[in-house]
């Protein structure tokens, strides 16, 4: 890796940054301006992973329900995540209701004020608690954000393996000495890396004649931005098939069970999963409401059509088997009948809400 060239030293790239940041970064944002560490910490953890257009009401509903971290403590767990409902991501949404608790009953209601003390708060990483840090008490910190690594290993042809944890620790060090000067440019700073990650330095065909480090950047003077950063190690996909019981009542009602504490869409509420359609069908014996005779519900199934919902490491090929029961049935199965119109409060899988949004527009017709 070359070293920076003489002339171009490290805090005149932290001033572009920041100066392109504050003419043509992204401003008027509700989360920016607040130096409030419970805003700042919301709107960082929302961003994770998710757009900046599909945050912005899940903001507003989060803040006008919990204006401030001792009332996102005191909900109940099933209350958040059902606010979080289609963010997806739901361990954010778990450990957002775990570290409100741990600021209410730790820290007295107040975030810690630097970026090592953010760092031991349930989901909060290194370059979280370096964000909040910066916004919120202008510390002179490195964020390091899948975004960020990118601008910086391309500015500086970082080509060390970001697999290896080693290099990964290279690259912190170096984004920490790339920091402004001043403690009152760490805001824009901050922001100013994250822009350009989501906005010119982007992974295929980066807008390098938008970028204010055009003329700084290493990668585009070898003439292969794209070739950064380095990651030898690609994520294994995996694929699984699971079979989804859509149990529907002639009222509407769906049968819907809470999912364990650990493992997919932990902790929300859900339609009962089978690993085979084997084990679906034996599921679907259906005790009547005298619970004296059971019948079976097999003869009103039908199968609805597959498809693939895509996580993070995991394909899941999924089945939903809808059958029609009577008002009466129960099913042998944890859980109990949710009406249609208690189903948009609930946290549900992005896929689950699809299918019963479209059972209930099927009702309606
Ligand atoms: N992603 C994470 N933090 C962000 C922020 N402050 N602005 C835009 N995107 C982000």
């Amino acid at each position: 890796m070359p070293a920076l060239s003489a002339q171009v030293t490290d805090s005149t790239l932290a001033e572009r940054v920041v100066r392109w940041q504050r003419a043509h970064g992204r401003s008027g944002l509700p989360w920016q301006g607040s130096r409030d560490p419970y805003r700042v910490w919301l709107s960082e953890i929302m961003l994770q992973q998710t757009q900046v257009a599909t945050v912005l009401g899940y903001y507003e509903r989060f803040l006008a329900r919990f204006p401030d971290v001792v009332a996102l403590a005191a909900a109940s767990e099933d209350e958040v995540l059902g606010l979080w409902s289609g963010l997806g991501y739901y361990s954010r949404a778990r450990n957002l209701h775990r570290c409100a608790q741990s600021v209410a009953q730790v820290h007295g209601g107040r975030f810690p004020g630097s970026a090592e003390a953010l760092q031991t708060l349930p989901g909060i990483g290194r370059s979280t608690a370096a964000a909040i840090a910066a916004f919120c008490f202008d510390e002179r910190v490195a964020i390091l954000d899948g975004n960020v690594k990118r601008v910086i290993s391309r500015v500086l042809a970082f080509d060390g393996d970001l697999a290896q944890a080693a290099q990964e620790k290279r690259l912190w060090a170096l984004a920490q000495d790339l920091v402004p000067e001043r403690g009152q440019d760490m805001p824009a700073h901050t922001q100013g890396l994250m822009d350009l990650g989501a906005t010119v330095c982007l992974a295929r065909n980066p807008a390098c004649a938008a970028c204010p480090l055009q003329t700084d950047c290493e990668a585009r003077r070898q003439g292969e931005p794209e070739r950064f950063p380095v990651r030898t190690r690609k994520v294994k996909r995996s694929a699984q098939s699971l079979w989804l019981l859509l149990a529907q009542r002639v009222d509407g009602a769906v049968w819907l069970t809470k999912r364990p504490g650990t493992g997919i869409w932990a902790g929300l509420h859900c339609l009962p999963v089978f690993e085979s359609a084997d084990g679906l069908e034996a599921a679907l014996a259906v005790a009547d409401g005298s619970g004296t005779s059971t019948t079976s519900a097999l003869a009103a199934r039908e199968d609805l059509p597959p498809f693939v919902h895509v996580l993070t490491h995991k394909d899941l090929h999924l089945h939903p088997v809808q059958a029609s029961l009577g008002l009466k049935d129960q099913l042998g199965i944890e859980g109990a009948w949710f009406a249609a119109a208690t189903w948009p409060a609930l946290g549900l899988p992005a896929p689950v809400r699809r299918l019963l949004e479209a059972r209930a527009l099927v009702g309606l017709a």
